[in-house]
């Protein structure tokens, strides 16, 4: 059964697509079988990846109930995808009817037994696609930005977490938070790391021992549509996402949720 992980933070740009993308394809390197789910409108992830957004069926029809969900999915060399579009924005006003929290979890249910992993792009909002995506995870990671910055909006974050869990999906738990655009050399780290501390006492989780460095390759891979892996293999980034990759296999074969392959 696939482990379900949501990528969320409700701020903008603060990683949130790049580790989908990162995680994904280096879990799918190391033999998992990945499927991606973008589940913002913005659809940054399908444009990375390359994946059709207009001629393909999207993650749209698949929770408005016009395309099975496994006619969505859309093989590229970085990981299976469910695509986004715009119509997705729409969600919030078409889908009004009771139980509307727990569409997407319905949705992923055929998809569960082909996958290890399903990684779910939230958008930077706390809407109904956010709590559909929380309400079909089992676990939650934040990119969180170094910077003093971050503490910000963490309680409506947490509040919206912690509504789910105790209304919809009481297992979820929070991974933890990836500091993203991390400089070790800079003479704010202090300050960050205290900052990032606080968050995560208030989350009640930890971050994660892997950071990502600040890295210019990741905006140049997404611009050329092409996998971080083929087009920088040996960056910082791509190093730093593969040791985050392992950091979280090795927590969930810890915890069992994931057998090695
Ligand atoms: N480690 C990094 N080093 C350098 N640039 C980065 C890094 N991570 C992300 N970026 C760049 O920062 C921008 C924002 O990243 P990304 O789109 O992943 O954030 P997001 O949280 O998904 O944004 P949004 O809230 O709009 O969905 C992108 O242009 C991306 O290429
Ligand atoms: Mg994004």
């Amino acid at each position: 059964m696939a482990k379900v992980i949501a990528v969320t933070n409700q701020k903008g740009g603060v990683g949130k697509t790049s580790t989908t993308e990162g995680l994904g394809v280096c879990l799918k390197t190391k033999g998992y079988r990945v499927l991606c789910i973008d589940l913002d409108p913005q659809a940054n992830l399908s444009f990375s990846v390359d994946a059709e957004t207009e001629e393909f069926p999207t993650i749209y029809d698949v929770i408005k109930g016009t395309t099975k969900t496994l006619h969505a999915v859309q093989r590229t060399p970085s990981f299976d995808i469910i695509a986004s579009n715009i119509l997705l924005s729409g969600v919030e006003l078409e889908f009004t009817q009771k139980d509307r929290e727990f569409i997407l979890k319905k949705a992923i249910e055929p998809a569960l037994r082909r996958y290890d992993y399903i990684l779910i792009d939230t958008p930077p909002a706390l809407s109904i696609l956010t709590v559909n995506a929380f309400t079909a995870a089992d676990a939650i990671i934040i990119p969180m930005l170094a910077d003093i910055f971050s503490l910000q909006g963490v309680a409506e974050l947490h509040e919206t977490i912690r509504r789910v869990k105790h209304r919809y999906n009481p297992e979820l738990k929070i991974q933890g938070i990836l500091l993203n655009k991390y400089n070790s050399r800079s003479i704010l780290t202090r300050e960050v790391m205290a900052t990032a501390e606080l968050v995560a006492e208030q989350l009640n989780t930890k971050i994660f021992s892997k950071k990502i460095r600040q890295g210019c390759v990741i905006s140049e891979a997404q611009a050329n549509q092409a996998s971080f892996l083929e087009y920088a293999p040996s960056s910082n980034v791509v190093k730093d996402y593969m040791k985050f990759a392992e950091e979280v296999l090795k927590e969930d074969e810890n915890s069992g949720e994931q057998e090695v392959v």
